[in-house]
């Protein structure tokens, strides 16, 4: 039923713009695309909100690096070339706004908002101590470290102390549980018991708010040297982006609450914990839901550009067309758990049913009408028995269908309308219509057959054009279905196309794909781009003197395991390792490499050794033979790598 000026607001998380985005990001967006797209053709007035997460130390520190300011560092990644902007163009985003955290009107929004929950009581000043994680800004308690490092992205947390002011979270511990464990505000139902069971059961603790130790954020207007919080900066801009708080829009009124904001599982807990208690504070309705997905993973871990483990969804696009690409992130993957992305994956898909399964079903049957009826069916057409279990299914997909997208289950809602495709190509094959063209006397029945394959598409294409829009409006094109049969409700019914419909057969719109070749030329693509993003090496001169064979070969280079290490005291530059060499001793040999290693991360690892050099006192302390590294100078500074081998190699292996 169409719901006639019935509104809807949906949203993507805002994107940190340190980094080119990847296909994890694309994932979400292009969901949440789907979803408002959907919304859209059911009638709904959908508001579909994205944007930039532009403040925060991260970006201040890159900034740094890269010696511009941080805005103009983030204006680089959002509206440069190549950047956000041009990626969600490219993936086809049918985005209504796009708010950007440095928006003037979102950062007096935010003060306002600051100042109002100081007013009420439910900020305060404080003082902050704990470990802190700078690449996902965040503090952390010793008992949440996962191996004593961030449980988020795994990497080294650092002790930090600071003033700061702190929202009263744990004001609010009691009706967030109640929110999460009594309604359905949390989707899919698994985090919710994730939420409760890790972080409120344990105490929530008041949260820290503010920034003294970095100044890219929205400054606290009424204490100098004070930052906002970015994930407060962040949330809130669910409701900026609409008006609150500010004069640049007047859309809360129509829009707010949110009826779902999409989110990745690792940024659940700010929005199902932190967000509701913050708009408790703020009095206002809570969004509708919080719907938590799952991550694309590759080669079994999280796409990170530091991991150097992204795929890049503009060379996706580029090669097999947006549609398919969509198509593929949300056919392959059930939205609320993790699926790990593979090349061959997508283009096994993209064959089996985009080329194959759809794509031929649209070729042969106007290539069929064309031929058979010069692309215009006769008034008169006879339909059969045959006819009814085809019919039937196609009759039943929408409410299917709908059933999926209305609980985020694109891959159902997929599979489902795939289904039917199948069984539209088996009905080709039971009606043979090659067969029936060989008698005139068969044409009305032959008509009829094709009229039904035609309508088919004309239903599943109106359910896949969320999905794949521009591909659908070519289907519709070829198989003569204009707008008047193409809307929700006409997807509700069948037989809507005219009888006497013309077809216009075009190019394929799927073609398929060589399996083989792409794979080695995406595979080939991939090596380049990690070379290309090695960091540039002053290559040091190369030894002019040659050194002779048997004097090479007396050096006793051994593989070696790090038993123990640890910094030499009162030196910045010593590490102290004990190694086992593979005899009954322990070695001890010091190294100057603090400055590029925490001692404890280097315990349990295999090492190379040259173990027959003089031994020598530093600091104090004999050392025996000298641990190998690569060492180069990049950006000017010495860089140092120490070489490191295969765990399964056992210490004392002699190195030849
Ligand atoms: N800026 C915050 C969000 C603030 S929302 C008020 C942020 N940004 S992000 O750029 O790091 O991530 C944005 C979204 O992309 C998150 O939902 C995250 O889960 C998602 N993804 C990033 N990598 C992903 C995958 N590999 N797979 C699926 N989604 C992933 O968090």
């Amino acid at each position: 039923m169409q719901t006639p000026n019935k509104k809807f607001y949906i949203t993507t998380p805002i994107y940190y713009p340190s980094d080119k985005l990847h296909i994890g990001h694309t994932y979400c967006t292009v969901a949440t695309d789907t979803m408002a797209r959907y919304k859209r053709l059911c009638g709904y007035d959908v508001m579909f909100l994205t944007g930039t997460d532009e403040h925060g130390q991260k970006i201040e520190e890159k900034a740094k690096e890269a010696g511009i300011t941080p805005k103009e560092f983030v204006d680089r990644i959002v509206t440069g070339e190549g950047g956000i902007h041009d990626l969600w163009k490219l993936m086809n985003i049918s985005y209504d706004r796009f708010i950007r955290t440095t928006d003037d009107y979102h950062v007096k929004a935010i003060q306002n908002i600051f100042k109002a929950m100081y007013e009420k009581g439910d900020i305060y000043k404080g003082a902050y101590e704990g470990l802190y994680c700078t690449p996902c800004e965040s503090f952390w308690t010793e008992s949440q470290l996962k191996d004593d490092k961030c449980p988020d992205c795994g990497r080294e947390v650092k002790p930090a102390k600071e003033e700061a002011y702190f929202f009263r979270l744990s004001k609010y511990a009691d009706r967030v549980q109640t929110l999460l464990e009594d309604t359905d505000f949390l989707e899919p139902r698994s985090r919710v018991n994730e939420m409760v069971n890790n972080f409120i059961k344990p105490g929530l603790e008041d949260l820290c708010v503010s920034r003294t130790s970095f100044s890219w954020g929205v400054p606290v207007d009424f204490d100098e040297g004070h930052v906002v919080y970015v994930w407060v900066d962040a949330l809130f801009n669910y409701t900026t982006a609409l008006g609150f708080m500010n004069d640049r829009y007047d859309d809360m009124k129509d829009f707010w609450p949110a009826d779902v904001h999409f989110v990745g599982k690792e940024i659940v807990r700010f929005h199902s914990i932190i967000w509701p208690a913050m708009l408790m504070s703020m009095e206002m309705p809570l969004p509708k839901k919080v719907f938590g997905h799952g991550w694309l993973l590759l080669d079994g871990g999280k796409m990170s550009k530091s991991k150097g483990n992204v795929v890049d969804p503009v060379i996706l696009a580029d090669r097999y067309g947006t549609d398919a690409l969509r198509y593929f992130l949300l056919r392959d993957f059930p939205f609320g758990s993790d699926g790990s992305f593979a090349n061959d994956l997508l283009i096994n898909r993209i064959n089996v049913d985009l080329a194959n399964d759809l794509g031929n079903l649209v070729s042969r049957t106007t290539a069929m009408i064309e031929k058979y009826f010069d692309g215009t069916l006769p008034e008169t057409q006879v339909a059969d028995e045959i006819d009814t279990p085809l019919l039937d299914i196609v009759k039943a997909l929408p409410a299917k269908y709908e059933a999926s997208m209305e609980s985020y289950a694109f891959q159902t809602a997929l599979a489902d309308t795939f289904a039917v495709i199948s069984r539209a190509n088996k009905y080709i094959d039971e009606t043979a219509p090659w067969a029936l063209a060989k008698d005139s006397a068969n044409n009305a029945r032959l008509a009829c057959v094709m009229y039904n394959l035609l309508d088919t598409v004309r239903v599943c294409s109106i359910l896949l054009s969320p999905f794949m829009p521009d591909s659908c409006e070519k289907i519709f094109e070829q198989i003569g279905a204009d707008a008047t049969v193409t809307a929700w409700d006409s997807a509700q019914s069948i037989s809507l196309l005219p009888r006497t419909v013309s077809v216009k057969k075009g190019d394929a719109i799927f073609p398929r794909i060589d399996l083989e070749k792409e794979l080695a030329e995406l595979e080939a693509q991939a090596e380049a781009m990690k070379k290309a993003a090695m960091p540039a090496v002053e290559i040091e001169p190369y030894a002019e003197e040659n050194v002779d064979f048997d004097t090479f070969c007396k050096s006793d280079f051994r593989v070696v395991k790090v038993k123990n290490c640890e910094k030499v005291k009162k030196s910045n530059k010593l590490l102290m390792f004990t190694l086992d060499d593979g005899t009954d001793t322990d070695r001890q040999i010091l190294s100057g490499i603090a400055q590029f290693y925490e001692p404890e991360a280097l315990i349990g690892k295999t090492l190379v050794a040259i173990t027959n050099l003089p031994p020598r006192k530093m600091m104090g302390k004999e050392s025996c033979g000298m641990l190998l590294s690569a060492t180069r100078l990049e950006k000017g500074e010495e860089v140092l790598t120490l070489m490191m081998l295969d765990d399964s190699i056992p210490a004392g292996s002699k190195i030849v």
